[in-house]
């Protein structure tokens, strides 16, 4: 059996944020149980809801030495699916009510995090063959690995890969006190490995000491190795061209099954879609307070509301678009300036506009599958999952070139017809804009060729299948047999 770690600072249906969530939830359980053996482990956050909480049992604990004192680290477990789950426990850093808190507190817990992550596997009789790190918050691991942990004949020949769900977010701080948390000597923090202009940078230790890198779509591959996406480490995937690669998303085909969706008011298959979603469109607008109507169309959007996910653009256009035949459902946290364009829309558009700042599983599937259209014009996006939800609905995703969504989404082409959502490249209000109206025009003047569009996005397989084996294979490729 060869064995699989994955690690990460979030993971469905546990605690999530965001689309790195959904991925650790779905990835880790389809891959071939008779040839992996598989765990995740994530921080034991108090706020994990009871029900999982409950379940847990402490399998080993023991004091550390880490940032000038001893601390506890404990190793809950459960398992499902035949994952075993391990939450790395120390209430003082995973107290709280939200996994991430303030800059600096963040950096000194997911420090401890990675340490801890390589520390408790002796204890657990768990030597795996590849340590599956994801994002930032686990950038140490292959730094400790090769470095601190590398004379321990336990460590030797694990092999490490770094994910990059969001390059935005790196693990940026002062490189003297990083290294005074960290434990790692200060001569690890230069240009070339952990340093980047005065700041230690933990996902660029993850880059330049894992034996593979790997992305979430095969355009952000390409993206970031040039300045323009690159947020200052493209110099790295250029380097590293050949131990990285893009290998794109999936979904949970289970969860996101509209013929069986218990969050949904009224089931539906591809047969049914058309009343399926004017059923739920009619209840949503009921549950929101917009006006009845099946026949205007509806724009969703599930989104944090921040810069990447295009919310520039969609504030400038917004009065144009609300000038149309239109209803808009907004479902989303973020940013406070993109919450008070949202809230004064919803006033100035009653009925016609519903604004909802809150997290919400239940609303987020109600809104994909009343909607006729997806709205995600990002500036830049890793994979994306949000469309893939809204495929799956049919809910035909409006969205930009770029990413994962230019890998996922097939524009719609009026003279063949072909097609599966509305995408446009440039990162242009105009530009967004009129392919917004192409999307209305298409919807009121052609119904029957938006529905055949429809059908076709919710034929879409995303599911594991395919990229799962592409993971199995650069697993077993850096195995060995
Ligand atoms: P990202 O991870 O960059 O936020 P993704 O599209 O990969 O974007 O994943 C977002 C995930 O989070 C999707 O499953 C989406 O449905 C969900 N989501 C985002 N905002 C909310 C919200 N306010 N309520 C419920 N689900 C949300
Ligand atoms: C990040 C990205 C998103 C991606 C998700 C899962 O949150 O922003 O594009 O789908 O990770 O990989």
């Amino acid at each position: 059996m060869k064995k699989i770690l994955f690690t990460a600072s979030e993971c469905v249906p546990f605690i999530k944020t965001g689309g790195l969530a959904d991925v650790i939830g779905s990835l880790p359980a389809v891959l071939d149980r008779e040839k992996f053996e598989v765990r995740v482990m994530i921080p034991a956050y108090t706020i994990i809801p009871e029900q999982y909480r409950s379940e847990m049992k402490t399998v080993c604990y023991f004091q550390s030495f880490f940032n000038g004192r001893d601390r506890y680290v404990g190793v809950k477990e459960l398992v499902r699916d035949s994952v075993i789950y391990d939450f790395i426990d120390n209430e003082e850093y995973f107290g709280g009510s939200y996994p991430y808190t303030d800059y600096y507190y963040d950096i000194e817990k997911f420090c401890f995090f990675c340490k801890a992550v390589l520390s408790v596997l002796p204890s657990l009789g768990f030597r795996p063959d590849i340590i599956h790190c994801n994002d930032w918050h686990t950038g140490l691991i292959p730094v400790y690995l090769k470095t601190e942990f590398a004379a321990d004949p336990f460590y030797q020949g694990i092999k490490s890969i770094m994910t990059v769900h969001n390059l935005k977010f790196q693990g940026l701080f002062n490189a003297k006190v990083m290294s005074q948390i960290s434990g790692l000597p200060i001569e690890l923090f230069t240009i070339d490995k952990l340093l980047t202009y005065e700041d230690g940078n933990m996902l660029k230790g993850g880059l330049v000491y894992a034996d593979k890198i790997t992305t979430v779509s095969e355009t952000y591959a390409e993206e970031i190795k040039t300045p323009e996406y690159g947020e200052g480490l493209d110099g790295i995937f250029r380097a590293r061209w050949h131990e990285f690669r893009g290998i794109v998303n999936g979904i949970d085909d289970v969860v996101f099954d509209p013929a069986t969706d218990s969050l949904i008011p009224h089931r539906y298959t591809r047969r049914t879609m058309l009343t399926g979603k004017t059923k739920n469109k009619l209840s949503l607008q009921k549950k929101l307070g917009l006006e009845q109507d099946d026949s205007v169309m509806m724009m969703g959007i599930v989104s944090r509301l921040t810069e990447q996910k295009g919310m520039e653009l969609i504030s400038r256009v917004l009065p144009e678009l609300m000038a149309s035949r239109v209803q808009l459902v907004v479902l989303g946290t973020g940013e406070a300036h993109y919450e008070n364009v949202f809230r004064s829309a919803a006033q100035a558009y009653p009925g016609r506009l519903s604004a909802n700042f809150t997290y919400s599983e239940e609303i987020s599937h109600q809104i994909y599958a009343a909607s006729d259209a997806f709205l995600m014009p990002s500036r830049f996006e890793p994979c994306g999952l949000s469309q893939l939800i809204a495929l799956r609905y049919g809910s035909l995703p409006i969205v930009r070139e770029t990413g994962g969504l230019k890998d996922t989404v097939i524009p719609y082409n009026q003279y063949t017809g072909e097609g599966t959502g509305f995408s446009f490249l440039f990162y242009d209000s105009a530009v967004l804009l009129d392919i917004l109206r192409s999307a209305l025009k298409t919807y009121y003047e052609n119904r029957k060729g938006y529905a055949k569009l429809q059908r076709r996005a919710m034929d879409q397989d995303f599911s594991w299948a395919a990229s799962a084996k592409v993971y199995e294979e650069m697993y077993d490729e850096m195995i060995g047999e």
